[in-house]
């Protein structure tokens, strides 16, 4: 890895705002939650100019030129075209070399990227890999359903990989179980209709984002410090070994838990849910690229991530900062 960029942070809707929306409160969001504000996109605002901008940030702070990207990824569940978007991306960089294809693991996105980028540069089919975390979540939120519409919010972040002597992905272990996948989900609704007699199709349409939230922090809580320790143990290192923890930006109760019972210290504990809510495939590279830019991390670091979510999914990465 080496640059990260974010896209420029979007208008921003706080907890008092929200709570002319819904029946909630500032002091219900944040000591649930610990968000006190996220970021929205607004209609004119694609994922593609969010995806774009974060990938040239990266691309610059990597100082990689645009012709030697060999692949780009886009990890996002929220895509301006189903048929794909990463390409669209690929055009508005002018990275013509490049291929381009769509990655969806919703929260999970960014970790499953980083792992698929790495088997390609490991095996040496590729050389630059820019792996983006996107997306637009407002467009599927129900914004009268309080038990979800207080959480999430739209953003985007990118890295830059490159194959290089010293492999920085120092081990990993990625999970998915579907029988959990009626916990989190954002479902097509088939609407029957009959073209002629025995054709009946199903044009329907995307139902909102629908949560049950206590499974789905019973899961990460149980689910997360495992993943990490497992990742740890094919990379030849223990807990007291990570520089910082970086999780899914999902809820501050969750990154503390997670680190208590891994006895990770506060202070290691990479956190800024409070201003962006849970962005999703987002979370990870935008929480990234605000340490690296403050000066937090250093280059040696060994970082823990860890992302979890829809699918379900989970998985974790342990690297190195170049
Ligand atoms: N404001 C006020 N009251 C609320 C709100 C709200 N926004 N939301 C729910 N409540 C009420 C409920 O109606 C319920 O009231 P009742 O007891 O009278 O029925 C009460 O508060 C408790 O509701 P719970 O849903 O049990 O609240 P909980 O303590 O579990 O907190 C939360 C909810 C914050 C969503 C929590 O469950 C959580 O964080 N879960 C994990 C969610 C998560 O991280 N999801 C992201 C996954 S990533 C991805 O892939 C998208």
């Amino acid at each position: 890895m080496i640059g990260v960029g974010g896209a420029t942070p979007l208008p921003v809707l706080d907890n008092h705002a929200l709570s002319a929306l819904v029946d909630t409160s500032d002091d219900w969001i944040r000591s649930r939650t610990g968000i006190t504000q996220r970021h929205l996109a607004s209609s004119d605002v694609s994922l593609v100019d969010l995806a774009s901008e974060a990938a040239q940030a990266a691309l610059v702070h990597a100082g990689v030129a645009t012709e030697s990207v060999d692949l780009i990824l886009l990890a996002t569940s929220t895509p301006d075209d189903l048929f794909g978007t990463a390409s669209l991306v690929q055009a508005r960089l002018g990275a013509h070399n490049a291929v381009a294809f769509d990655l969806t693991a919703a929260c999970s996105g960014f970790i499953f990227g980083l792992v698929t980028a790495a088997q390609y540069l490991r095996a040496g089919t590729y050389r630059t890999v820019v792996l983006i975390g996107a997306d637009i979540l407002s467009r599927w939120v129900d914004w009268s359903d309080r038990r979800t519409c207080i959480l999430f919010g739209d953003g985007a972040g990118a890295v830059v990989l490159q194959a290089d002597a010293t492999d920085q992905l120092l081990g990993f272990e990625l999970r998915s179980d579907g029988r959990l996948n009626h916990y989190l989900t954002l479902g097509y609704e088939p609407d029957p209709q009959t073209l002629v007699e025995s054709v009946t199709i199903g044009q329907g349409k995307f139902k909102p984002i629908f949560m049950n939230g206590r499974e789905v922090y019973r899961f990460a809580v149980t689910q997360v410090p495992e993943v990490i320790e497992k990742a740890l143990f094919r990379a030849g290192l223990t807990t007291d070994d990570i520089d910082w923890l970086l999780l899914h930006q999902a809820n501050q109760r969750i990154l503390d838990a997670v680190a208590d019972r891994l006895g990770i210290p506060r202070e290691k504990v990479i956190s800024n849910v409070s201003d962006y809510g849970n962005t999703s495939a987002a979370s990870i590279p935008l929480a990234l690229s605000e340490v690296v830019a403050n000066g937090q991390i250093k280059p040696g670091d060994v970082v823990a991530a860890a992302g979890f979510g829809a699918g379900l999914t989970w998985g974790a990465a342990i690297f190195r900062w170049h």
